[in-house]
């Protein structure tokens, strides 16, 4: 009987759904699927709120950070599964010069701009345009107006994201940005906190990891650029041989917080891979942007989903991206999108499981 009961609800609540994909602007929650390999998406910020994946004994789990309502959702402020924009991650001073002009954004992490502003992209309501739940190409497609002068970034931007899911086991993420008639500066992030135990099952730091990455951008106190690029060889940063990633982490302050400089040059380059022993599952991560911000959630206090509280280095995040406060660096490939000149920041996802890395 109470599954019966459950069976209704869920119906109820898939109904809902389906009538805020028609109007659009509601906020609602939609699931892509392929048998058990499923993502769930929220219009509120573009966010992926959960991913469900077999572990080594076949059973599923949960892999992301999060929580179990939008409510929680509107108070975040871990970026849990967000698309950020309209620049990821800092810009120091809350300002930029271009061609001249000198422009004032919106402070929000003491002086400087992390994330886009107050709001940024990832608390705001998308539109959705395109959504398949299953079949041969699952998906879902959001788009997003942000006006001249919002957060203090110059022009118009139409910007959109398009979540699939791919055979086997792949989540391909692409995000694309189009200047209606200002130069601005774009660099969109997805911000997924990964835990591959699964996001209840402790901390990330017998992970193995692995970035493709000889380089990193050293940043200053309050976490700005300082302009350099320097070698991670014989720093805990060295990551380009496979290892633990708490091997090293008490040399750091708090952990990793760091924008790696991605060698490839390749148009799709790969950018990281985890390998979670417990669970077996392997992450690996490729994307089109030069760089990759490393985050092993350092000041995480955070309860999230069935309650559970989500401590320092909880997950791992691979923000792919343009190099942080780039606006600032001459010297940073650049990250000005002119009208009439199209964004496009291609992620994919490919999981497996494994038994062992060295098999991998
Ligand atoms: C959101 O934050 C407010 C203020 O801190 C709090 O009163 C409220 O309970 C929070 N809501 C949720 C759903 O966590
Ligand atoms: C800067 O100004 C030059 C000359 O007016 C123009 O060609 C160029 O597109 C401008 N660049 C940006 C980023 O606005
Ligand atoms: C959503 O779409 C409507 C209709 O095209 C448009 O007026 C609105 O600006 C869009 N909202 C956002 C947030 O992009």
């Amino acid at each position: 009987m109470p599954s019966k009961i459950n069976l209704l609800i869920c119906v109820f609540i898939l109904h809902l759904w389906a009538v805020n994909s028609v109007t659009g602007q509601n906020v609602g929650v939609y699931e892509i699927k392929k048998g058990d390999f499923s993502v769930k998406v929220t219009n509120y910020g573009a966010r992926i709120i959960s991913v469900f994946l077999p572990d080594k004994h076949g059973e599923t789990g949960d892999v992301v950070l999060g929580y179990d309502t939008i409510e929680e959702y509107k108070n975040d402020t871990t970026s849990f599964g967000a698309l950020l924009g309209r620049v990821a991650n800092r810009i120091g001073g809350a300002q930029f010069t271009m061609n001249g002009t000198l422009y004032k954004l919106v402070a929000n992490d003491g002086v400087n701009t992390l994330h886009g502003g107050i709001k940024g992209f990832s608390r705001v309501v998308w539109n959705v345009s395109k959504y398949q739940q299953d079949g041969p190409y699952p998906h879902i497609t959001l788009t997003y107006h942000s006006a001249d002068g919002e957060e203090g970034f110059p022009g118009d931007l139409l910007v959109s994201v398009t979540y699939a899911l791919k055979n086997p086991y792949k989540l391909s993420v692409v995000m694309k940005a189009k200047a209606l008639n200002k130069a601005t500066p774009v660099n969109l992030a997805q911000h997924s906190y990964w835990n591959l135990g699964g996001h209840n099952s402790g901390n990330i730091l017998s992970n193995v990891v692995q970035i493709f990455a000889s380089h990193i951008t050293p940043v200053d106190q309050s976490l700005i650029p300082t302009g350099e690029i320097s070698p991670v060889k014989n720093t805990p940063y060295n990551f380009l041989k496979p290892r633990e990633v708490g091997s090293q982490i008490k040399e750091l302050q708090s952990g990793y917080d760091i924008n790696y400089v991605v060698d490839s040059t390749e148009k799709m380059k790969p950018v990281a891979i985890v390998y979670d022993e417990k669970s077996g599952r392997v992450m690996d991560v490729q994307a089109s942007a030069p760089g990759v911000q490393f985050y092993t959630a350092n000041s995480l206090n955070q309860k999230g989903k069935g309650g559970y509280v989500y401590q320092p280095h909880a997950a791992l995040c691979f923000e792919t991206q343009g190099f942080p406060d780039a606006v600032n660096h001459p010297n940073f490939p650049p990250t000005i999108v002119t009208p009439g000149k199209a964004y496009v920041h291609k992620m994919l996802y490919t999981f497996s499981i494994t038994k062992y890395w060295n098999s991998y």
